[in-house]
């Protein structure tokens, strides 16, 4: 029994804990819930066949389990809509028509391949004008606000003479949130039409029916759509400067109201359900944390901030969700001369130091010294749904 407990404890001591990592957006597809557009070009170059390979795609898309529809207890439900196109655009399902997964494959199946048209001239711009019209129509009387719009565009050619310019509408939905995918249907080796064509895409959602992995990469696409933050929350990316990085599927919030550390820790707790004060896991989020912080023009220099770090049962460790076990401190950001010991002082603070452009922790009193906070909470995605 002894040597058993001994050999558990040189075993955790050798192997060590695996350092924390910020969570990865949810990427369950059978938990899906965005509403969907897509917009198929079917003038006389896509061919019969070329139809039915994108009826097919459509199938595989949305056939990973996604509830389609909206008569499910569970909230988290994809709308799909359909409109073909060429010189004009029908409409050939809204948002509401698609109550079950079989009832959007027959139909696609029975819609797509038969209605070729013998049109030779397409316009891009009569498609998403449509799909912006089915999106609208779907948003009446407010319904279903929190769910994420986006578009699937299949398009054989690209025009943006006068009027058929999509641009326009695309750079529309795109700065109202709407995310655009767009699949090139190339029969030709177009390169110029291909470029055109991803150029109103939504940046990294352009595709072309090449693609060897196309069907994951249009799911990928919707994942990363349905990963998103509320309102005034920035979600934590790759990258801080390129907005259109990966997404981590983590929010973050800079609070810039002075409080104690607990106080502050309480703060987070109630701002938002499941919210906490914000964890830096590594250097990496420290610095994104940084630099979020110094985007904002309330914070004042030197910059100083808590941060969910404290000292609890003889070590360091990071705020949760309320429920949740803290999780130890790995990395180790300490300003020169931290963590001092005392009792007294167990909540940690990010502190800019006097002689660089940069901020390293420092531990003080967790009522009387009163700074502004940062906050985090999960993002909304497929495993979190959000009201
Ligand atoms: C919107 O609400 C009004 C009044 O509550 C109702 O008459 C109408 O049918 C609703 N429209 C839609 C599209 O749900
Ligand atoms: C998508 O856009 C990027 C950036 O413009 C480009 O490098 C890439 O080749 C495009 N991919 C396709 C399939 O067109
Ligand atoms: C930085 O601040 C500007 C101005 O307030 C804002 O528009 C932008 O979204 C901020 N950037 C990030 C990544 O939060
Ligand atoms: C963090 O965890 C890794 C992997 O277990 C370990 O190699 C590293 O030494 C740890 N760092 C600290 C400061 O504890």
């Amino acid at each position: 029994m002894l040597i058993g407990l001994l050999l558990l404890f040189l075993l955790s001591v050798t192997y060590g804990q695996v350092p924390p990592t910020d969570r990865n957006c949810g990427h369950d597809l059978a938990n899906l819930w965005l509403d969907v557009v897509v917009v198929v070009d079917n003038s006389a170059p896509m061919t019969q066949e070329g139809l039915t390979e994108v009826a097919a795609q459509i199938v595989t898309v949305f056939g990973a389990g996604t509830r389609i529809g909206t008569n499910y207890i569970d909230k988290r439900t994809t709308r799909v809509g359909l409109v073909t196109y060429n010189t004009e655009a029908t409409i050939q399902a809204d948002l509401n028509r698609f109550q079950s997964p079989d009832d959007l494959f027959s139909t696609v199946f029975q819609i797509l391949p038969n209605d070729l048209s013998t049109s030779e001239d397409v316009f891009l711009a009569k498609g998403i004008g449509a799909a912006e019209q089915l999106l609208a129509a779907g948003r009446k009387n407010n319904t279903r606000k929190n769910y994420k719009q986006m578009v699937i565009v299949y398009a054989s050619a690209y025009n943006d003479e006068g009027e058929e310019d999509p641009r326009p509408i695309a750079e529309r939905l795109k700065a109202s949130g709407v995310s655009i995918a767009t699949v090139a249907f190339d029969q030709t080796g177009d390169e110029e039409m291909i470029k055109l064509i991803g150029e109103i895409a939504t940046p990294g959602f352009n595709f072309t029916n090449e693609d060897e992995n196309l069907v994951k990469e249009i799911q990928t696409a919707m994942i990363q759509t349905n990963c998103y933050c509320s309102n005034l929350w920035t979600q934590y990316r790759e990258t801080f400067e390129d907005p259109h990085s990966s997404k981590f599927g983590v929010c973050l919030r800079p609070v810039a109201l002075t409080a104690g550390w607990t106080p502050a820790k309480f703060a987070c707790q109630n701002m938002i359900q499941t919210g906490y004060m914000v964890t830096e896991y590594d250097q990496k989020k420290h610095d994104y944390v940084f630099k979020l912080v110094r985007n904002d023009t309330s914070f004042p220099e030197p910059y100083v901030y808590h941060i969910g770090l404290s000292y609890v049962n003889g070590g360091y460790a990071w705020q949760q969700p309320v429920g949740h076990a803290l999780v130890p401190l790995n990395d180790s950001l300490w300003n020169p001369g931290f963590p001092t010991q005392s009792s007294t002082t167990t909540a940690v603070l990010n502190q800019q130091s006097s002689s660089a452009f940069r901020v390293g922790w420092q531990n003080v009193n967790q009522y009387t010294v009163s700074e502004r906070y940062v906050c985090e909470v999960a993002a909304c995605d497929t495993s979190t749904y959000c009201e």
